[in-house]
């Protein structure tokens, strides 16, 4: 099967479950796709190409973000949602339902699954019981694929290149699903990145390994002052709560990094401060109206790559 561009469409019945499967040529496909998703909202709204397609949105964790952009990409595109969010808690999996079993059940309704779980290796294994794309919604501290799709396009978009960036990672490295994803992504092109944590919730070796063997220049420390005036792009992080068996090791970290107007008069000019979000208290409200604050723009781009992806698996562009 082609698609609009001609090129062999690579994207349909894919799963997303890791940045990993991606290269640089389909990251640059995605992206153009994705202009084409903003255009369309931008101009119309929206679109009927998965008009009477359904997707099932599964979520086993909390979200806000993933699961609306989800729901808005899916309903944009015309098509429907089966959502199970929040609400895992009244389905049969409170009664104890295995995963292969309720994504057996949900494809059998839906033309496409979103999950997020966890476990680590969820995703990997619900697509190995689905006949239907499963997409990594999140699993455990494993990856966020298509966050990392968003953190990435929202880079290119508002700085207008990936090659040449110094990108500072700061916070929760170690649980951060979303940093692990994007430096997965990152190591495909020409960049530098700064790894900022305390020691405990440093970047796990086997992904500081793997961005230094694909040749880029890494470093690590633990003070945001160290690299605040360099660095094009300030990724923050949220202390991940829900992957600390000690609460009070939790409380120690929480408030280790905040990102303040004083700290922001370091910067450049030109940068911009990123954030997954929720954040709680990693960025003071005070920087929002910075216009270097690219955190809610990031939120909407969401949608886009999303609405991309969606129809890329379904086989519509
Ligand atoms: C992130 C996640 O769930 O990993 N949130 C999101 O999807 N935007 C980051 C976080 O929860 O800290």
């Amino acid at each position: 099967m082609s698609g609009a561009s001609g090129k062999p469409d690579w994207l349909v019945g894919q799963d997303i479950l890791t940045v990993k499967q991606f290269d640089a040529e389909q990251l640059a496909d995605i992206f153009e796709r994705t202009d084409r998703m903003r255009d369309i909202v931008r101009q119309r709204g929206g679109t009927d190409i998965l008009a009477r397609r359904v997707l099932a949105a599964l979520f086993y964790e909390p979200s806000t973000r993933t699961s609306a952009s989800f729901i808005a990409a899916m309903e944009r595109l015309g098509g429907s949602v089966i959502p199970i969010t929040q609400g895992v808690q009244f389905s049969s999996v409170s009664k104890g339902e295995s995963l292969p079993d309720t994504i057996r059940t949900l494809e059998q309704y839906a033309d496409v699954i979103v999950l997020r779980h966890p476990l680590v290796g969820s995703a990997s294994e619900a697509a190995e019981a689905a006949s239907v794309p499963v997409l990594n919604a999140g699993d455990g501290a494993g990856e966020h694929p298509t966050q990392a799709l968003l953190d990435l396009y929202t880079i290119r978009d508002e700085l207008g290149r990936l090659d040449g960036l110094k990108i500072a990672m700061v916070g929760d490295l170690r649980f951060g699903r979303t940093v692990h994803s994007l430096t997965r992504l990152l190591s495909k092109y020409d960049v530098e990145l700064s790894f900022v944590s305390p020691e405990i919730l440093r970047l796990p070796l086997d992904l500081m390994n793997e961005a230094r063997d694909a040749g880029l220049k890494v470093r690590e420390t633990y003070s945001v002052a160290d690299v605040i005036d360099q660095v094009d792009v300030l990724y923050m992080t949220r202390v991940q709560k829900e992957r600390f068996t000690d609460l009070e090791q939790y409380e120690e970290l929480k408030g280790f990094y905040v990102i303040t107007p004083e700290l922001m008069r370091q910067a450049r000019r030109d940068m911009i401060v990123m954030h997954p979000l929720p954040r709680v208290g990693e960025i003071a409200p005070e920087v929002d109206d910075d216009p270097r604050a690219a955190y809610f723009r990031q939120v909407k781009n969401g949608m886009y790559v999303r609405m991309a992806l969606l129809a890329g698996v379904l086989g519509k562009e």
